[in-house]
């Protein structure tokens, strides 16, 4: 049963047909709903409170489509998770006098918080969305209908966008109470309202001040629950009380690591996961942020599970290092360091239709099935992300065309030392020139990234960017010539075999993966990034291993993929990696 496009129960509806029979205008019926149940200008003109008087009378059932609301992130808390919230607080003795819901929805989420907190005296939602005010409306009578002698407070339902309205007056009207701010605000995040061209962002969106090369990247991109907790941060931080909001994982990681800087007065940061398939239906990694607010400012956030409030691990600042796993971290931080080779991103070209190729027969193929003859010098293996999965790859099932030795390398030289290469590439000009990215602009023909001398070391050790597994891949030559990764995968490449070996027992090492769980976020678009894999203190490794687990290793290595690497340049291994200030105080002692 819907009115004004919201759902309303037969008990309300009836209720509100024979509650206002005998009264013809809106001040009497609004006075009439806050003597009755607390609502404060339950309706706002006088043409709502006729169209309501009409509808109710009528009793429609209809059932009307709900609306795209992609842009207003649009996820209503379920009633049995509001519940299961609002208790968890009240297991904490949290006893609220004043309640914000800043983005209230259908209001489960006041629901909840009016049958539990009897200490409530003011509860204010916030809402942009007209049908969900009037069904938080409705849902708040047919709650008394049912309830007719819990204590009613007073209710404030206000239609406005959370990004105008003026949270500080509500802690200057009441200074002294107990504030609870609950909500669930919108998942959705600023570039992809930048691509509906929607409007529902805050006026400062670009309120982490970054430049445009970091909209390029992404960097910029953040979700607007972010802005709206830090909103309410900046609102209630000296007003004593707690604040429980639903967001992705995400933004509490980008909260607490904002904290080292921003220092909100918010302290005992917890974070409890919930199941967001179950409660939403969305594939994202989400939680209950709950803090105390008027605090001394903490950087840490402790995790728990939500359903069984099982505790998981801590995260946040330990001295001047964000990590995700604060025990993990303290058990392996001299690790924490310099990676004394350098990791590099593989194969950027954003034209794999044409770039990419596969072997049948005997001969080439593209994505379209289309038999190339070209050159083979100009064609090397290629491994993506999917591909990472063995210890140690010889063999590619892709191959890329690497036009370019260097980024911005004039590309003409193709046309004359390879012309069956250049005449496959010139057919398909219209797909090079279809990429999007701003990069390829004013660069040579069929132009490249993520390339350089590195690419064609012969032995690389790889690892996925997008996948979660702390598993690092031996990739070595394949028919004599270098194996390239696309820009998923990253990688340091080596002249030596050797080097290589001794690098994946390093990275493989158990030690480096608890390091590496304890400064990785496994939500992130990227768990491994460069930044991060540059943190490997491959030297500290290599002085935490023992010689016999070396030899171990290698043995198995060498048994496994028919290898006859030694420990014969492990020394140089050393030396290669020692920092050169090192290396002369070394030789100015011996
Ligand atoms: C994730 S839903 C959650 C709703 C509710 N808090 C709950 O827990 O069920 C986000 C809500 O924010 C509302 N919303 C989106 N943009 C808004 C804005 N600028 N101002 C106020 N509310 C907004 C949406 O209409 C939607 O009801």
């Amino acid at each position: 049963m819907r009115i004004f496009e919201a759902n309303i129960s037969s008990q309300a509806c009836m209720f509100l047909r024979d509650f206002f029979e005998d009264t013809s205008i809106v001040e009497n019926g609004n006075q009439k709903m806050f003597d009755a149940f607390g609502i404060n200008t339950f309706f706002e003109n006088n043409n709502d409170f006729q169209k309501l008087k009409e509808s109710v009378s009528i009793v429609a059932v209809t059932s009307v489509e709900e609306p795209d609301r992609v842009e207003y992130g649009d996820f209503q808390t379920n009633k049995e998770l509001a519940f299961k919230i609002v208790k968890m607080l009240s297991d904490k003795s949290i006893l609220p006098e004043i309640v914000i819901e800043p983005t209230c929805g259908k209001g489960n989420l006041i629901i909840a918080s009016l049958s539990c907190f009897k200490s409530i005296k003011r509860l204010f939602g916030i809402e942009i969305y007209n049908p969900y005010i009037w069904e938080t409306k409705f849902s708040i009578i047919d709650y008394y209908l049912s309830n007719p002698n819990h204590r009613k407070p007073e209710i404030t339902i206000i239609r406005n966008s959370v990004f105008d309205f003026n949270f500080k007056n509500i802690s200057i009207q009441f200074p002294q109470e107990n504030l609870l701010i609950i909500g669930n605000p919108p998942w959705v995040t600023n570039s992809k309202l930048g691509s509906l061209s929607s409007t529902n962002l805050p006026q400062k969106s670009n309120f982490k001040n970054q430049n445009g090369l970091d909209a390029l990247t992404g960097k910029g991109n953040f979700d607007i629950a972010e802005y709206i907790t830090l909103m309410l941060f900046d609102a209630f931080q000296s007003h004593d009380g707690h604040l429980a909001l639903l967001v992705k994982n995400s933004v509490i990681k980008n909260i607490v690591f904002e904290q080292k800087e921003k220092k909100y007065k918010v302290s005992e940061i917890e974070k409890y996961c919930i199941n967001a398939k179950k409660e939403f239906d969305v594939s994202v990694e989400a939680s209950l942020l709950f803090c105390q607010l008027n605090s001394n400012p903490a950087s840490k956030c402790t995790e728990f599970d939500f359903y069984d409030k099982r505790k998981k691990l801590s995260l946040g600042w330990l001295n001047s290092k964000f990590v995700s796993n604060i025990e993990y971290y303290r058990k392996t931080k001299n690790i924490d360091g310099i990676c004394p080779f350098e990791w590099r991103q593989g194969i950027k070209h954003d034209c794999s239709n044409v770039m990419e190729l596969e072997r049948l027969n005997g001969h080439f193929i593209n994505k379209n099935s289309d038999e190339i003859i070209i050159e083979e010098d100009l064609v090397f293996g290629l491994l993506k992300s999917s591909d990472l999965k063995n210890s140690m790859i010889k063999n590619t099932r892709k191959y890329i065309i690497v036009t370019q030795t260097r980024v911005g390398q004039e590309t003409s030289y193709i046309k004359h030392l390879y012309p069956a290469t250049y005449s496959y590439l010139m057919k398909n000009i219209s797909s090079f020139q279809a990429r999007k990215s701003c990069i390829y602009k004013a660069k040579p023909l069929f132009s490249i990234f993520g390339v350089g001398d590195y690419s064609f070391k012969p032995y690389k050790v790889a690892i996925s960017g997008l996948y979660k597994t702390y598993h690092f891949t031996l990739v070595i030559p394949q028919n004599d010539k270098p194996v390239m990764l696309d820009d998923t995968c990253y990688f340091i490449g080596f002249e030596k075999i050797e080097f290589a070996v001794y690098s994946i027992i390093l990275l493989n090492y158990s030690k480096t993966k608890e390091f590496l769980k304890s400064i990785t976020f496994l939500d992130a678009k990227r768990v491994f990034t460069k930044e991060l894999l540059m943190r490997l203190d491959l030297l500290s490794i290599a002085k935490i291993i023992t010689q016999k687990e070396m030899k171990e290793q290698i043995y198995y290595v060498n048994g496994k993929y028919n290898l006859t690497v030694n420990l014969s340049q492990w020394d140089n291994f050393i030396k290669e990696m020692t920092p050169v200030k090192e290396k002369q105080m070394m030789t100015i002692g011996s």
